[in-house]
């Protein structure tokens, strides 16, 4: 794994947003995979800034979520589908039926899944994935367990992931308890990866993640498997 430290959560976001744009710039039509959660704000903030200013445009982008509650509506201001028009692409020149995120309604939730990994492939797959990490090494909703489900799949959120986003919520019970996410094998699959780590609790994940060692209970430790991941964290995540 590739790190890059830097002073703070600015800085994070700037060095994000600069390998986004430099893509950008490479491949108009390109696919990205993006994640929601409080880190990646800052750099989605950055490539709106850079959109307006006209040094990137997404008018040709694609682009596919890793993960949504579910049951959940899209309409439903804490579905990840709601933050993401509000984070980038309300903001940006994206066209919104180039936008895909996991549908937290689909009656079918198996064939939903298969779905979107097939979905992923007829685009081409990811050319930049950008991911976040859980204090407890989660990626996306890959919980850290006893075995680890590779494709995109419908999962039982843990009790301190339910506890740590129940802040977004009005109460705890309103927190869905399950949720569709892309597997570690789906976002291996991605040909370039980076993720932010910001915050010194995130100190332990980042370490475990970067240990070398392939450990289930830290699904994060399974990026090391892949030959492109750049690790952007702040000075007090490492
Ligand atoms: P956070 O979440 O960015 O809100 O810390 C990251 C995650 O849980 O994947």
């Amino acid at each position: 794994m590739n790190l890059i430290v830097v002073k703070d959560y600015e800085a994070m976001s700037r060095k994000a947003a600069d390998i986004f744009s430099a893509l950008l710039t490479l491949k108009r039509d390109c696919v990205l995979g993006l994640a929601t959660g409080s880190t990646p704000v800052g750099m989605y903030k950055e490539l709106q800034r850079r959109n307006r200013n006209g040094e990137i445009s997404f008018k040709d982008v694609k682009t596919v979520n890793l993960d949504e509650y579910y049951p959940i509506s899209p309409d439903n201001e804490q579905s990840y589908r709601h933050f993401m028009n509000e984070n980038l692409f309300n903001h940006v020149d994206i066209n919104l039926s180039n936008t895909h995120v996991l549908n937290g309604l689909a009656e079918d939730p198996d064939k939903e899944c298969a779905e979107y990994d097939a979905l992923i492939d007829s685009l081409g797959g990811i050319d930049l994935q950008v991911l976040g990490i859980g204090r407890n090494g989660h990626i996306g909703f890959n919980e850290p367990d006893e075995f680890l489900v590779p494709v995109t799949h419908k999962t039982k959120l843990t009790e301190s992931t339910i506890e740590a986003n129940s802040r977004f919520f009005a109460s705890l019970d309103e927190v869905p308890r399950y949720s569709l996410t892309m597997g570690m094998g789906s976002i291996l699959k991605a040909r370039k990866i980076i993720i932010l780590v910001s915050g010194k609790e995130k100190k332990e994940a980042a370490r475990r993640m970067m240990e070398g060692v392939l450990d289930t209970r830290c699904p994060a430790s399974f990026l090391s498997l892949h030959p492109d991941v750049t690790v952007i964290a702040t000075e007090d995540a490492v």
